[in-house]
């Protein structure tokens, strides 16, 4: 099934490619690809196949909208870079392409059986939420936490298919990529029902021209339908506040003294190396919002005291090994240039000075990839994936996989298996391809796998269903 839905795929695409002026592809693959993916599929730019529209779907619109750009949300204008022709040809064939795109239907089709080294499986429909859900958290067998991005919604939600809204969150601020972002539990929330936020907050300052903000840390108690107690226990100052919408990070992790959570460099590279700022790092706070005496450079004068690695760009994975208790994260990178790292106190993780990736329209950022004193990836994905959230496998269920680090992909529609010892990556494996953008795993408690997806702007969750060779049940293969 996998493999017949991916030649509809392909051959739906291919389709679309010849019925377009020729031209039309030509001048995609070389000015636009770098951003919109080499089979439209998004990355740094908007998918442009899916069923949304950002702006416009007219030919004329799509027209515009090329001669144009997006500058603020980084759509070059290709007016004096393109003739008028090669504008209308390519505008020609995104539509075409997007007419001919027939998915979701033909790859979604609930019955899809993957089938990887040790297991097949399909994946089940828990829930359909109506717009991006950027993190879930399992609380129990059944219910789990999930949140909204744009609306800044946190849903309780059950396997079996219900969820409520839980009132009293921050108020987001809903810049492009920032939102509502992780959520992560305390470990004594049986007790407690403690509950961490990331999310992305808005500085009020009424001198400024534009909004400006950067990502916080709320803590909170869920009482019945609602969180009380409510407090920020980091945000910054309206210094450190930048009107960017991009890289806000920004991933949890509590144990029962610490909290862990990353901070992308929100687009201004140079400030993942500036340790006065607390943009492009990893940090670590007590769960009360106070700063460790022991945190790598509480001493240093001007640092940012609660840094605990720099040097990193857009960190949207991050979670502890279940038996070494090492910290990893995945780290959304430019071009070519994702990366999964250990976190280890006070090092330096390179971005800018060193890097796999390059820039969004080809040309070399530096080349440099190594340097004395900053940190090698274990692994680094190019073509990029798009990595986002990640999970370790810990459970009887898929024993095969205890320990294994799912990663997701989200402009590569991927969920991926890395096992890795002794640091090293020893075996990696594709375990989802093309059913849509995969922004979060979750293991639960009962060692069930559920993933994440966002497909035409709606969140997706599904469970991994495993089955036997002929179709159903719960077995092993050999
Ligand atoms: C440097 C990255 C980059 C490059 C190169 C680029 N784009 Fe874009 N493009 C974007 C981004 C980012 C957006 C989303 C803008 C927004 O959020 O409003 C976008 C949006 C668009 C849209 C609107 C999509 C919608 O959903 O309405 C079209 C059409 C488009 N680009 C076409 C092109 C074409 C054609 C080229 C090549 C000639 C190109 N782009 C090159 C980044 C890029």
């Amino acid at each position: 099934m996998k493999y017949l839905s991916f030649i509809l795929f392909c051959s739906s695409w291919s389709g679309a490619v010849f019925s377009a002026p020729p031209n039309g592809e030509q001048v995609y693959q070389q000015y636009c690809a770098g951003c919109h993916g080499p089979q439209l599929q998004g990355g740094l730019g908007a998918n442009l196949i899916d069923d949304v529209w950002l702006h416009e779907d007219s030919e004329q619109a799509i027209i515009e909208t090329i001669r144009n750009g997006v500058i603020d949300k980084g759509m070059p204008a290709f007016k004096t870079g393109l003739t008028q022709e090669q504008i209308k040809q390519v505008a020609q064939f995104i539509k075409v392409s997007k007419s001919a795109n027939t998915t979701p239907e033909v790859f979604l089709d609930k019955n899809q059986i993957f089938t990887t080294k040790h297991y097949q499986f399909n994946l089940k429909l828990i829930n359909v939420f109506d717009s991006l859900i950027w993190a879930i958290t399992f609380i129990n067998a059944n219910e789990y936490l999930a949140t909204e991005r744009d609306t800044g919604n946190l849903y309780y939600g059950n396997i079996d298919g219900s969820y409520r809204i839980i009132t009293g969150t921050p108020k987001v601020w809903n810049n492009d990529q920032g939102g509502l972002l992780d959520v992560a539990l305390d470990i004594n929330f049986a007790n407690n029902q403690i509950i961490y936020l990331a999310y992305a907050k808005e500085n009020i300052n009424s001198t400024w021209q534009q909004a400006q903000g950067m990502t916080a840390i709320f803590k909170a108690r869920i009482e019945g339908n609602k969180l009380v107690d409510q407090q920020d226990i980091f945000s910054v100052d309206d210094t450190f506040a930048l009107p960017s919408g991009r890289h806000f990070g920004s991933r949890l992790v509590a144990d029962n003294n610490y909290l862990y959570f990353s901070i992308g460099e929100r687009g201004i590279r140079p400030d993942a190396q500036d340790l006065t700022k607390p943009n492009g790092k990893i940090h670590r706070i007590h769960l009360d919002g106070s700063i460790p005496s022991d945190n790598p450079f509480v001493n240093q004068a001007s640092a940012y005291k609660s840094i605990w690695t720099y040097g990193n760009r857009n960190p949207q994975g991050l979670a502890r090994h279940p038996n070494t208790g090492e910290l990893w994260s995945t780290e959304h990178g430019p071009k070519g240039g994702d990366e999964i790292n250990l976190i280890s106190k006070g090092l330096n993780y390179g971005w800018p000075v060193i890097t796999y990736g390059m820039n969004y329209d080809g040309t070399s950022m530096t080349n440099k990839t190594h340097m004395p004193g900053m940190e090698q990836p274990i692994r680094y994905y190019v073509p990029s994936i798009a990595t986002s959230g990640i999970d370790f496998y810990n459970g009887d269920k898929w024993s095969k996989w205890q320990n294994n680090m799912f990663v997701t992909g989200m402009s590569a529609q991927e969920l991926r298996r890395v096992k890795i010892v002794n640091k090293q990556v020893v075996e990696e494996e594709l375990l989802v391809k093309n059913f849509g953008r995969v922004r979060d795993v979750a293991v639960s408690p009962s060692g069930d796998i559920y993933i994440m997806i966002t497909r035409d702007h709606k969140g997706h969750m599904y469970k991994l269903e495993k089955l036997n060779k002929s179709g159903n049940n719960q077995q092993e293969i050999p």
